[in-house]
């Protein structure tokens, strides 16, 4: 056996025993070792991988350690649910974002923006009833969070009274350690973010005391009654009533302010005594807030502008592609081993064609690459002062791994040929089917624990599964046989899978990952279609088309959209391996929860554009007060209510043919007494 070889197994077995140590301690509640020698052991395998960092990607010990998700805090459900942030990696993207605030608000004048440094911590939100801290939870999964309040009470910085200003409030803010106390902590753990985590966390609150946690209060979650009218005046009064806030908190109104704010905190960042990897963008208006919403992961009145973060130099040995669940092709590098930001790094994505042959990139070549969060690296620059007279351009291959043609589209709306390769053949590519997948057993799809991307390669290579529907008829006896499967783990497979077959129609929609059909659009066409049996009718040519002519009233479906599913259906593997996979499941109607209000049982149909609001907000506002929207004009419908640009003749005499309730944008408001 090499000399690597053994190491890996060494650390292998090690890390065997820290998962049990840390099973029995953390799940078990029963240590079965003393603190002492389970340190030793965490130390001596962070020893183990500081001088061999190739192990670091056959298992990351953070990962065992860091965050183990375990069972010995009690689960609460958070009042509002805790999001995550989306982000921004440029001007454009920024631009793209308030872009789209505009459009859903309708308005054109500039938005006043709250930018606030977006420390890398643990977030925790923190309940006052009173006045008085009653308790206090991590985010956990953003709908459960733990129950970690003894360990949030041993935090000097946060209040555990307020002014009894309000009855209830949870305050929401970042758990970090300073730079100066990870020094300290640095054996132990990779990074402070780590450090956070793993100490608050910790069974025992007097081990989280020992170590300096701090806090930044950013936001608030529910709050009985309101007395904040913006953000910005948020901060303060938290402020004042003795949370912490950054001191680097400020308004900002245009673009250029965003792009000056955000090169003046990059520059100081390295002397910032936290870690800050960011800006997070606010819509300062509560009320525009409000009006804004959330999509299903991020409030869209908010946004992370990412720093540039940390570069590297390295060599590219390959060049390889690889193949998307929508077939697309990406050619990623194969590079030395370099570490950035303390993660050991050895591919990179090149993005696609047009990229390859703007930076000349070849291989061989010596290059500078960046990584940004959590995405993987990219390639920045060629030092071609290091290129040998022999390199070659490299050539781009038109075909996909499963040795058919590529082809590039037109985008239907910009008119623009994609940059990006795909394979159109869907499940008839192996590769592309590989992680369709994937995707089909992801969290947001039919979230299957314990059949992660690992094991779905490893079942594909064992011929264990082939399509969507192998997983719900597995042979278990031969798991059984396979290295790394016992009693337990499969047993919790079977049941993980069992589970997963009562499946919402919107989630299964997402899940077999028709293009362009994120989960926002397969809840759009979940409550187009309400049951199964009526979206089994896309299987249907003559009556797809009938269905196809409807699509383009719901709101986000377009021609783009309308065509992928075209595209999807028409593919006669796609169908059959979609059909089979419902054979195997039980697909439960999408209900809608209607809430109750003014429109409370009322059929409610928009057709042209207003002025006060886009129509995304009007029907997100007729739902919000109780009304069901409609996509056609029938009888059902109660009223119709006719915007002042572009609306549909057609519809408007059908719903005076059917003495239906015809109302202006006014009159609207005036329904709802607004
Ligand atoms: S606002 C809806 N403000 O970033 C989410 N988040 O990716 C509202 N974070 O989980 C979050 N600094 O832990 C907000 N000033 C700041 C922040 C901040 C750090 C973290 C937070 C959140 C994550 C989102």
């Amino acid at each position: 056996m090499t000399e690597k070889k053994n190491i890996k197994k060494l650390y292998l077995e090690k890390i065997q025993n820290l998962i049990k140590f840390n099973k029995a301690y953390f799940e078990k509640d029963n240590p079965i070792v003393t603190d002492e020698k389970f340190d030793e052991l965490k130390k001596e395998l962070f020893e183990i991988v500081k001088k061999n960092p190739f192990l670091k990607k056959i298992k990351n010990i953070e990962e065992i350690v860091g965050s183990s998700p375990s069972n010995k805090f009690k689960k609460v459900k958070h009042s509002k649910p805790m999001l995550s942030l989306s982000n921004a990696f440029n001007k454009e993207d920024i631009l793209d974002f308030e872009k789209k605030i505009k459009n859903y608000l309708n308005i054109n004048s500039n938005l006043e923006l709250s930018a606030e440094p977006k420390i890398d911590g643990i977030s925790a939100s923190i309940r006052y009833i009173d006045g008085k801290m009653t308790y206090g939870l991590s985010r956990g999964d953003g709908t459960f969070g733990e129950d970690i309040t003894e360990n949030l009470s041993t935090i000097g910085e946060i209040p555990k009274k307020i002014p009894n200003t309000t009855k209830i409030i949870d305050v929401r803010g970042e758990v970090y350690i300073s730079k100066k106390d990870f020094k300290n902590l640095k054996d132990k753990f990779a990074n402070p973010r780590n450090a956070a985590g793993g100490s608050l966390r910790q069974k025992n609150s007097k081990e989280t005391k020992k170590i300096p946690l701090k806090f930044f209060a950013y936001g608030i979650g529910d709050i009985e009654p309101n007395i904040f009218n913006d953000q910005t005046e948020l901060l303060l009064t938290l402020k004042k009533w003795g949370f912490p806030i950054n001191q680097y908190c400020k308004k900002v109104k245009s673009i250029q302010e965003i792009e000056k704010t955000h090169s003046e905190l990059e520059s100081i960042r390295s002397n910032l005594n936290y870690d800050v990897d960011g800006i997070v963008y606010k819509v300062n208006n509560l009320k525009l807030q409000n009006r804004l919403g959330t999509t299903s992961n991020s409030p869209r009145w908010a946004i992370a502008y990412k720093f540039s973060s940390v570069k590297a130099i390295s060599k590219i040995n390959e060049i390889v592609i690889q193949v998307g669940r929508t077939g697309a092709i990406t050619p990623v590098a194969k590079i030395d081993p370099v570490t950035v930001g303390g993660v050991v790094v050895s591919n990179a994505t090149l993005h696609n064609e047009d990229e390859i042959s703007r930076k000349d990139i070849r291989v061989n070549d010596t290059i500078v690459i960046q990584r940004a969060g959590d995405v993987i690296p990219q390639v920045l620059s060629v030092d071609k002062t290091k290129r040998s007279l022999k390199s070659k351009k490299f050539i781009f291959p038109n075909k996909c791994l499963c040795g058919y043609e590529t082809k590039k589209e037109t985008s239907i709306t910009t008119k623009k040929v994609d940059a990006v390769r795909r394979c159109i053949r869907g499940y008839e590519c192996n590769f592309t089917a590989k992680e369709r997948l994937k995707h089909l057993v992801s969290k947001d799809a039919f979230d299957i624990e314990g059949l992660g991307k690992k094991v779905v390669d490893n079942f594909l290579k064992l011929n264990l599964i082939k399509t969507p529907a192998d997983i719900f008829n597995l042979d278990y006896k031969k798991i059984e046989k396979l290295d790394g499967w016992g009693d337990v783990s499969i047993r919790n497979l079977k049941n993980a899978i069992n589970n997963s077959k009562n499946i919402v129609l919107d989630k299964f929609i997402f899940s077999i990952g028709i293009r362009h059909i994120g989960q926002e659009n397969a809840k759009t066409l979940a409550n187009f279609f309400k049951k199964s049996k009526k979206f089994s009718e896309l299987f249907n040519s003559t009556k797809r088309k009938e269905i196809l002519k409807n699509l383009d009233d719901l709101d986000g479906i377009g021609e783009t959209q309308i065509k992928s599913v075209e595209d999807f259906f028409s593919n006669k593997k796609n169908s059959e391996i979609i059909q089979n996979l419902i054979n195997s499941l039980t697909i439960k109607d999408y209900e809608k929860k209607i809430k109750s209000g003014k429109l409370s049982n009322k059929n409610i149909m928009f057709t042209g554009g207003f002025k006060k609001m886009s129509r995304s907000e009007a029907k997100t506002i007729a739902e919000e007060n109780g009304a069901k929207i409609l996509g056609t004009v029938t009888k059902k419908l109660d009223y119709l209510v006719i915007g002042n640009s572009k609306p549909t003749k057609k519809k408007i005499q059908i719903a005076k043919d059917l003495k239906i309730n015809l109302l202006t944008e006014e009159k609207w408001y005036d329904l709802l007494d607004r």
